[in-house]
């Protein structure tokens, strides 16, 4: 992704590995610093993805791989059978940080397939390192082909609405839902993106609005409780979100708040589509099933920045995400190309 630095525009990969050492942007310390976060061991990188220091699901699988590898390497016995009882306890560590987003465990089982008949530690180590690194490069070109796929929908003078933050941040690069609209401005097209704000933890004002800003595309940061009102106004003209998780029939699993904009287009008659890669789709799910939405902290929605918002000992809710049943989607964007729902 292209980012403005002091010393010109630098080209970053939200996550990557060198050795044993995972680095990060430090997506809490966006939009005003931009910050790279180091793990040096395996702990580290689970608590990152825990504490959402990087977040959005192809990021996450990424730096799931990653981790795998510095499992793999913190192993300091020769033996092969206590090898395994090492890694199958990381794979429960890494796959209980974050329990909605399908990349993170296909990710975790991706490794775990490529080294599961090594002949020896080295050898393990070694495969474990080089196919977390082929893991983050399938995931930057399926993501690109996303955006090149998806740039078809989007006509010059396209007015789009996305929710939370599926760009170049929450991916390795490109992003999911953003990549259409990086290629379209690209291309010369005119347009505009409304960004829903995306509370309780504004990935969609922090975040996209970064990434936007990064590459000069014009954009509005909206209330989540606006987006009906600018629908309704005949001001959007295409709804592009990603996701973190999707059924076997379509249902979609993202940030909470998609399903109620997926409603609303629906009601508005306006394209509402879903950006995602294929290692999204968990077979494994006929329909989307309510009990694999991550509930997080209540202080998330009780306070923002730090800052109390609501009366002292207020309670609050906190769900990560919902779930968009398939009759509201129009078609999902793949790296594969654009698939119509059936209606
Ligand atoms: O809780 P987050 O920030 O990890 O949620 C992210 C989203 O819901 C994204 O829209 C989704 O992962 C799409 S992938 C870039």
């Amino acid at each position: 992704m292209k980012v403005k630095t002091p010393e010109g525009i630098r080209d970053y990969k939200t996550v990557w590995m060198r050795d044993s050492k995972v680095y990060l942007i430090d997506q809490m310390a966006l939009p005003h610093t931009l910050k790279i976060f180091e793990s040096d061991k395996f702990w580290k990188t689970t608590a990152a993805i825990k504490d959402m220091l990087v977040r959005g699901a192809p990021a996450i699988g990424a730096t799931a791989a990653f981790g795998m590898s510095q499992a793999a390497d913190e192993y300091s016995c020769k033996d092969l059978k206590g090898f395994f009882k090492h890694m199958a306890l990381a794979e429960e560590l890494m796959k209980s940080t974050r329990p909605t987003a399908y990349d993170l465990f296909y990710a975790v089982d991706y490794v775990h397939e490529k080294i599961k008949k090594s002949p020896s530690v080295e050898e393990a180590r070694r495969i474990a390192y080089k196919e977390s690194q082929t893991y983050a490069k399938t995931s930057i070109e399926t993501c690109r082909k996303i955006g090149l796929a998806g740039e078809k929908l989007i006509k010059n003078g396209c007015n789009i609405l996305t929710h939370c933050n599926a760009g170049a941040l929450g991916c390795v690069d490109y992003g999911t839902a953003i990549a259409p609209i990086t290629f379209a401005h690209r291309k010369g097209k005119k347009i505009h993106v409304f960004v829903d704000e995306t509370r309780p933890r504004l990935q969609g004002a922090k975040l996209t609005a970064w990434e936007l800003n990064q590459e000069d595309i014009p954009y509005s940061i909206i209330a989540d409780n606006a987006a009906g009102y600018f629908m309704m106004k005949g001001e959007v003209d295409l709804v592009i979100v990603g996701a973190d998780r999707i059924a076997r029939n379509g249902d979609v699993f993202n940030k909470i708040g998609t399903y109620e904009k997926a409603v609303l287009a629906k009601e508005n008659s306006i394209p509402f589509y879903v950006a995602a890669p294929s290692t999204t789709f968990d077979q494994k799910m006929k329909k989307g099933d309510l009990k694999i939405i991550e509930e997080r902290p209540e202080d998330e929605v009780l306070f923002i920045d730090g800052v109390s918002i609501a009366p002292k000992g207020s309670k609050a809710r906190n769900p990560s995400f919902d779930m968009t049943p398939a009759r509201y989607i129009t078609g999902v964007i793949t790296e594969k190309g654009i698939k119509l729902y059936k209606k």
